[in-house]
């Protein structure tokens, strides 16, 4: 097979095409996508190229994560000197340049105080690495007891064994059946559509969800609890907005019983609402926040945990002379992410992106409400740079609208998500309002011909 490049025509890159059969596709319906595949092969700025050669304009950032759009010229050529100059380096009891550089870049946009990085390759092990250091700096702190963690429903933080166990989707726990984490609560969703659809925002009504917490710390002892879990904006299962007042009160009733608070920024992280992270658009600081997705722009896989300085010195400082946490991945801090993330910092100060994001919201805001009134539309949501349609079931198969829209909307040209009945659009932070129209005009077109 020839490789694949840009001057292949349409036909050579159909002709490129290798066998589907060995492949075991992540999230994905393996028989009926090997029937009818979607296979891209190139992407530039705000486009995907199809291998049938179609260009497909991209109004999800690949999975929530190209916030720079695609292919960026600085961020590509950061990896390939990095490649040729230190390809890989032993993170452990080594260092490279880089890592410590990237640490200190990325501590720089964090909120004060958040000031201290542990690097991995993916949401999920952040997420994963984030429980672990609770349960360590509960030790550290001398109160052992302090094991159990609430997640929320409907939360998705990867799926290592501690993210399904604290995620809220029954469906990625069921086939894994048996003892994930010893003890996990879930707090209530902040999905009220009864009270709160078509609400431009942030929903008015919704913080007193936050009382659940309040009532699990009476049904436990609250010395018993870790670690509070969530996404600010709940992304995989929908696109769920925190509620005015939410967050602040779950910040709060940790505060009163010395839980920890971890944030999961995987989605919401590097410009996706306007800000940095969600903590300074909704001004709530946790312990602990997870990123990745977008600090390498997604071009090579990282994650990292990013803690207050606090956490680290209580699990640093209490340790006897040697390792102090018994955690790592050989590849944290891998050379070729840590250039591909310094670049793509560098083009977010640049360009100026999550400003960007945060001039175009209220446009942004314009184009996702107009939706409504069109068939099947029972709510609308935005937030930054996110936007949610949600579609009234069909009877019977759950699910089955939203795709279909989705796979006519690749077919006319455009990538959206669809989870559940919601369709979610979250496009690349350099999108232009003429393709902001293009997507909801398709989205639209699609919806009036859906069944
Ligand atoms: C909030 C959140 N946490 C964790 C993850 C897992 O990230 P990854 O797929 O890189 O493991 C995701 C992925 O979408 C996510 O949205």
């Amino acid at each position: 097979m020839p490789p694949i490049s840009a001057d292949l025509t349409p036909a050579d890159l159909t002709a490129t095409l290798p066998s589907l059969d060995e492949l075991w596709m992540p999230f994905t319906a393996n028989r009926a996508f090997k029937r009818a595949p979607r296979i891209l092969v190139a992407a530039k700025d705000m486009y995907y190229t199809t291998s049938d050669g179609r260009q497909i304009l991209d109004g999800t950032a690949g999975l929530w994560c190209v916030n720079a759009g695609h292919c960026r010229d600085s961020i590509t050529a950061a990896i390939r000197e990095q490649a040729g100059l230190l390809d890989y380096a032993p993170p452990f009891q080594l260092g490279h340049p880089l890592a410590f550089e990237l640490a200190s870049q990325l501590a720089k946009l964090l909120p004060k105080g958040v000031d201290r990085i542990f690097f991995g390759n993916s949401g999920s092990e952040a997420v994963d690495t984030a429980l672990k250091i609770a349960l360590a700096y509960w030790q550290a702190k001398g109160e052992p007891r302090r094991v159990r963690f609430v997640g929320r429903a409907r939360g998705y933080h990867g799926v290592g064994f501690g993210g399904i166990a604290v995620g809220g989707i029954e469906a990625n726990r069921k086939q894994f059946a048996g003892q994930l984490l010893p003890a996990v609560d879930h707090l209530p969703h902040t999905h009220d559509l009864a009270a709160n659809a078509f609400t431009r925002g942030q929903p008015k009504t919704g913080a007193h969800f936050a009382d659940a917490l309040e009532t699990l710390t009476k049904t436990h002892d609250p010395s018993t609890i870790a670690a509070v879990i969530v996404e600010p904006v709940a992304g995989s299962t929908g696109v769920l907005i925190p509620p005015v007042g939410y967050l602040e009160r779950i910040r709060e009733i940790c505060d009163r019983h010395g839980i920890l608070l971890i944030f999961d920024e995987v989605i919401t992280g590097f410009g996706r609402l306007g800000a940095p992270f969600a903590a300074q658009k909704f001004g709530v600081v946790p312990d602990m926040l997870t990123v990745a997705k977008g600090i390498t722009n997604a071009t090579v896989p990282m994650g990292a945990v990013c803690a207050r300085r606090e956490v680290y010195d209580a699990i640093v400082d209490a340790a006897a002379n040697g390792i102090e946490l018994f955690h790592g991945y050989t590849y944290s801090g891998h050379p070729l992410a840590a250039a591909a993330g310094l670049a793509t910092l560098e083009l977010y100060r640049r360009e100026d992106l999550f400003a960007r994001a945060a001039s175009l919201e209220s446009y942004w805001a314009d184009a996702v409400h107009a939706l409504r009134g069109l068939p099947h539309v029972i709510d609308l949501r935005n937030i930054g740079l996110v936007g949610a349609i949600e579609l009234e079931p069909r009877p019977g198969a759950p699910g089955a609208r939203a795709y279909e829209t989705f796979l006519k909307c690749f077919e006319a040209g455009l990538m959206i998500r669809s989870t559940g009945d919601t369709l979610a659009l979250s496009p690349p932070l350099i999108v232009e309002r003429a393709q902001i129209d293009r997507m909801f005009e398709t989205v639209s077109a699609v919806l009036k011909q859906v069944a």
